[in-house]
């Protein structure tokens, strides 16, 4: 896939390059007959479908209630562009090619632009809680270090005395 559309969440990464995939396929490919182009506009629904349920789950761990709505409106502005992809199919038995291109175009332009805002966000978030996760046990440290630094002194004073004054 194009580098600069990904979002740096591998099982994302790929689910973006699947839909992309099916969705350039149905813009170009001469489909044989109504059955195969349904079934190829069927999988794009499941797989984005499924997709988009993973990725708001994912908004949901770190992102307000109202960031995750606003991003999942988009998500339905694009289901409705599915809804309108088979209409067209079932009327016309054929596939919209013009409107099968400019659904994609839709699609890249939101991961380029929404997905990977968003995605870089929710990194940002993920690893400042496993800092601050990795921190926190640190802070219960000195309480025991400085006795372990006095009592290493306090052996070393007494093996130096041992040495040198006479018992
Ligand atoms: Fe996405
Ligand atoms: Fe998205």
């Amino acid at each position: 896939m194009d580098n600069m559309l990904l979002c740096n969440f591998d099982a994302i990464d790929r689910q973006h390059e699947r839909i992309l995939d099916l969705l350039k396929h149905m813009a170009t490919a001469d489909f044989p007959d109504q059955e195969t182009a349904v079934a190829c506009l069927q999988e794009l629904k499941t797989t984005t479908l499924e997709h988009f349920d993973q990725e708001e789950t994912l908004l949901c761990t770190v992102l307000s209630k109202d960031e995750v709505d606003n991003h999942s409106k988009l998500h339905q502005d694009f289901e409705s562009r599915i809804v309108a992809l088979m209409q067209y199919l079932a009327r016309n038995r054929m596939m919209n090619r013009m409107l099968a291109a400019s659904t994609a175009k839709w699609y890249r332009d939101h991961v380029l632009v929404e997905d990977k805002a968003i995605l870089a966000k929710v990194r940002l978030k993920l690893d400042l809680k496993e800092n601050d996760r990795e921190a926190r046990p640190a802070a219960t440290r000195p309480a025991t270090e400085p006795q372990q630094v006095k009592t290493t002194l306090f052996d070393i004073v007494g093996a130096l005395r041992r040495l040198w004054l006479p018992s």
